[in-house]
Parts: structure tokens; sequence; C-alpha cells
């Protein structure tokens, strides 16, 4: 069956990797910006593993220079998640791709991006540090985050290439943000094992870990992850694009959650990855049957991991109760 209807809770979704490709080749048109090389023949974006990814990503960004630009970007992504019944989004940003890490800079694009909007979709903002651009400028990133905290931005987190350094490299940068207020997640386990789970985990302080998957290779790392609550943001389309599992069906989010893991569903870098929420349930049903009551788990686990106060996850919990199923 389809799932678009179907209300949904999105955690994980990168903006600049949720840009439309049409949307970036449009800019790049205005602005007489060379993007050879990020495209396929079809239009897609073209990438041949995850280095190249980022560098395809990267490229792409190169199209986004305003905060004008920013702001037409989360409109377009506002307009996708709802076409999908995605009622509650988090997404990152990063003023790495926003002013250079400039706080001014930083405030402007930031006011752009929250004069988007679509009826019916909350979406809430984590500024992420990118890991292979080193710590020195991932403290920029975090002093954004600090100075910016608000009703928008909520998180700090880390992603980029998981395997560049150590987890405490960035340790600077989480206990600004942390004492800043701000809750915390990390990409790790998408392509670290799990002692750099464990490691991530605990050097960073986080509740929450992009991915996290790779801890099913080890019971004990998934014991803790249960009891302690860790709530692992599972992007299961982007891990089967990406060749870290041939298909959803051998992919360990069932056993993750079979053993008491608390996990969510998000899409990542959709048009990367020919990845929406609708075909993230559908894949879900095909490969381990699950249908509308674990879905709304899923959605309720999402929810109640969400960083935005309480009175925005109570209006949200609302209109997953009314929303027809
Ligand atoms: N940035 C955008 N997508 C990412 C991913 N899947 N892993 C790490 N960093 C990313
Ligand atoms: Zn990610």
């Amino acid at each position: 069956m389809s799932w678009k209807s179907f209300p949904k809770v999105e955690l994980h979704l990168h903006l600049e990797g949720a840009a439309p490709p049409a949307f970036i080749r449009g800019l790049a048109a205005e602005k007489k910006i060379d993007l050879t090389g990020v495209f396929d023949e079809h239009g897609h974006y073209a990438y041949r593993d995850f280095d190249h990814f980022l560098k395809v990503y990267e490229a792409a960004t190169e199209a986004l220079k305003t905060p004008e630009d920013f702001k037409r970007l989360t409109q377009a992504v506002l307009e996708e998640l709802a076409e999908h019944n995605v009622v509650y989004a988090e997404t990152f940003v990063s003023p790495d791709f926003c002013g250079g890490g400039d706080v001014g800079a930083w405030r402007e694009y930031l006011a752009a991006m929250e004069e988007a909007h679509v009826e019916g979709v909350t979406l809430k903002g984590i500024i992420t540090c990118i890991r292979h651009f080193g710590p020195e400028q991932a403290k920029t990133a975090a002093i954004c985050a600090a100075e910016t905290k608000g009703d928008f931005i909520r998180g700090f987190g880390i992603a980029g290439a998981e395997l560049v350094g150590q987890g405490r490299d960035y340790a600077w940068s989480f206990d600004c943000a942390r004492e800043a207020g701000l809750r915390l997640t990390a990409h790790a386990g998408e392509w670290g094992a799990p002692d750099t789970i464990r490691a991530t985990w605990k050097d960073l302080g986080v509740e929450r870990l992009g991915h996290g998957v790779r801890a099913a290779e080890d019971p004990k790392l998934v014991d803790d992850l249960a009891e302690a609550g860790v709530v692992l943001e599972v992007c299961p389309g982007s891990n089967v694009a990406l060749g870290i599992y041939p298909d959803v069906s051998k992919h360990p989010i069932a056993r993750l959650r079979d053993a008491g893991v608390k996990v969510t569903v998000s899409t990542d870098d959709p048009p990367f990855f020919h990845a929406t929420m609708t075909k993230e349930f559908e894949n879900l049903e095909r490969a381990f049957q699950w249908g509308a009551e674990d879905f709304d788990a899923l959605n309720r686990t999402a929810l109640d991991a969400a960083f935005c106060d309480d009175d925005t996850k109570a209006r949200v919990a609302k209109q997953l109760d009314e929303a027809p199923k």
C-alpha cells in the first residue's frame, strides 16, 4: 500500500542535501556557476561512493550563495515534506555553507530560512559542524549555534566524513553548544565501527546518534544504547544507496528495534538517494511487514526525541492523533 497520506516525523534531513537537482541547476544558471560533474545524464546527482558524494554535495552548495537562496531552498524543502505528510522535521544547517562561519552573516541566513513557511509542517534546525573541515572550523559553527539558539535552532551536531579524526577532537564544540542549552546529536555508526560509536557517544555526550546502525555488530553496545535510551536517526534508503547494506531487508533497523533500541526513520539527503519518507515506509513494510502500528510508534519515538519545546510537541502530537491514516 502507499503510505503517502500517513503522517510522519523526520529527525535527520540535511538542508543542502535535500535540494532538488533542478533547483540547484536553476540557481547555477542564474549565477553562471559551472556545476560540471555534479549531475548525470538524467539530471540526477552523480557520485561514485561516499567520499565522492561529499565532494558532489559541497560542489552543489556552490550554487547556494545568498540568504534569499536559502529561503527558497527551505521553502522547496517544506513543500516536499508536506507532499509526503511529514508534519514535523528537523533539518541540519551549516554555517560553513552560509557565510563561512561568521556569526553576523549566519544570522542573516537564518532569518531568511525562517521566512519559509508551509501550513501544517513544523521545521526546526540543528546546526552541524562538518567533521572533515576539522576541529577549529567546528568551533566557529558551535559559536554560531550558541549565539543563535532560539525557537528555530534547537540543537548541534556533526556530519561529514565520520572516519576523519576522533570524536573527542570536537568536544570543545559540543561543550560550547551544551552550555548554551542546545540538544546534541552526532553522526556515528554510519561508517564507524562499534568502538567509535561508543567513543563518540560518550566523548561528545550526545542523546541521539545519526545513523548508529553499525552498533548492530556489537550486542553489548546494542544493550547499552537500549538501556540508556539513546535514539538512532536511522536512514535505511541512504544506507542502501551508499552501499552499506545491499537492500532494506538486510538492514539492521528491525533487529535494533526488537532489541529495545529507540529507532526513528529519516531520508538524510533525499534527492541524492532517490528517497522520500513515503518510500522509506513502503520499503520497511515490504522488508519487515511493518504496518500502521509500527509507523505510529516510530513517529511517537521521533517526536519524543525531538529537540523542540513541549508546546510544539503537544501541537504535533495532536496533528498525529487527528491525521487521516
Ligand atoms: N552529510 C550529508 N549527508 C551525510 C551523510 N550521510 N553522512 C555524513 N555526512 C553527511
Ligand atoms: Zn546525515
